[in-house]
């Protein structure tokens, strides 16, 4: 209920809404609404109130709610449960904790910083407060832990076709996961799994976009190879080379968070139809890796070839130089014209 009053003021300001015409929309009386009105207030809503004019919620920059990410979602397993935090170690830490306790199919967990942020291959994901979007998704699939790999590229698919809808940018996906833009990394997908030898107990798919960073703003390692949302909707709207084939539309975190959970939904729900070959088609039309030079490193020793093929188990395909064809499965691949590959 303390959502829904929520929703009536954030929808009425900069109006105020009297506490009479509260109690009678929702048929409840004037105390209760001060009591729901408190409970919004603790969770960290600005909500004023006026004895002659009743109640105001005051817009919140950058902070979310879990109403907000779940409200008229439309999905049907992932997103039907959210939780928002201000802070956390780590969005996927926190979602494993809460799969082992028995959370439903698609519980969502964003928060607003992370003090622990995980990335890929043991490495750290700096996560400031509202710079980045950090949102981990908790899968429980019927499926072979054999059968996941498709996970980490419907992952990308999904981030793809949600940045696209909701900001106009077109990103390609590195492989397996990395999204990238102008050359640079927008999105780290990190996708965990709990299993017995023959059945997946639950996945929790970590995503991390950067949305809102300046250069200066990310470690300094990565600043030639990092751009934000906001950076990439600045260079497209000032350069003439710099262009995408959707035109661009004001975006925000939530509008960001929300896409991304409903392509996800939709992922999941080919995957568990069986639809795999769909996601591999989808991962191919995105990819900036197929067909490109790329370098490796296998048991120490450097490899350079074309990346030809995604195989039907999400295996990269390598022609490599010394006329071999080597497929991997995960690690690192550097791709020529991405990051710091020229
Ligand atoms: C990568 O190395 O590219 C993967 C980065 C994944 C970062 C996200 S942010 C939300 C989730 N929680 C984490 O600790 N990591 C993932």
């Amino acid at each position: 209920m303390r959502y829904e009053i929520g929703q009536l003021l954030r929808d009425a300001y900069p109006e105020y809404v009297s506490g009479g015409e509260l109690s009678r929309r929702f048929n409840i009386s004037r105390t209760a609404i001060w009591k729901y009105v408190e409970e919004l207030r603790r969770e960290g809503y600005c909500v004023e109130a006026s004895s002659r004019k009743g109640y105001r919620m005051m817009p919140s920059e950058g902070r979310l709610n879990s109403w907000e990410i779940t409200d008229n979602l439309g999905t049907q397993i992932v997103g039907r449960v959210a939780q928002y935090v201000d802070t956390i170690d780590s969005t996927n830490n926190y979602a494993k904790k809460l799969a082992a306790e028995g959370c439903v199919d698609g519980l969502t967990v964003v928060a607003g910083q992370q003090t622990a942020g995980r990335g890929r291959l043991g490495r750290s994901w700096k996560s400031q407060p509202d710079k980045g979007i950090y949102i981990t998704v908790v899968l429980r699939p019927d499926m072979a832990p054999a059968e996941t790999q498709i996970f980490t590229l419907a992952a990308a698919v999904a981030v793809v076709k949600a940045i696209s809808a909701a900001t106009g940018i077109c990103p390609g996906i590195k492989w397996p996961n990395d999204l990238v833009t102008a050359g640079k990394k927008v999105c780290g997908i990190l996708l965990e799994m709990s299993s017995e030898a023959d059945r997946v107990n639950y996945i929790v798919l970590g995503i991390g976009i950067n949305y809102s960073q300046e250069t200066d703003e990310f470690p300094e390692e990565l600043r030639s190879r990092a751009i934000s949302l906001k950076m990439a909707a600045d260079a497209i709207k000032s350069s003439t080379t710099f262009k995408q084939a959707t035109p661009q539309r004001p975006f925000s975190r939530l509008s960001v968070i929300r896409s991304v959970l409903r392509e996800l939904d939709t992922v999941y729900r080919l995957i568990l139809a069986g639809g795999q070959e769909k996601i591999l088609q989808m991962w191919r039309e995105y990819s900036v890796t197929i067909g490109r030079e790329v370098r490796f490193i296998l048991r120490d020793t450097e490899y350079t070839g074309i990346a030809v093929e995604i195989t039907g188990d999400g295996k990269l395909s390598v022609e490599c130089s010394d006329g071999i064809r080597r497929d991997l499965y995960s690690g690192e691949v550097s791709v020529r014209g991405i990051y710091d590959y020229v």
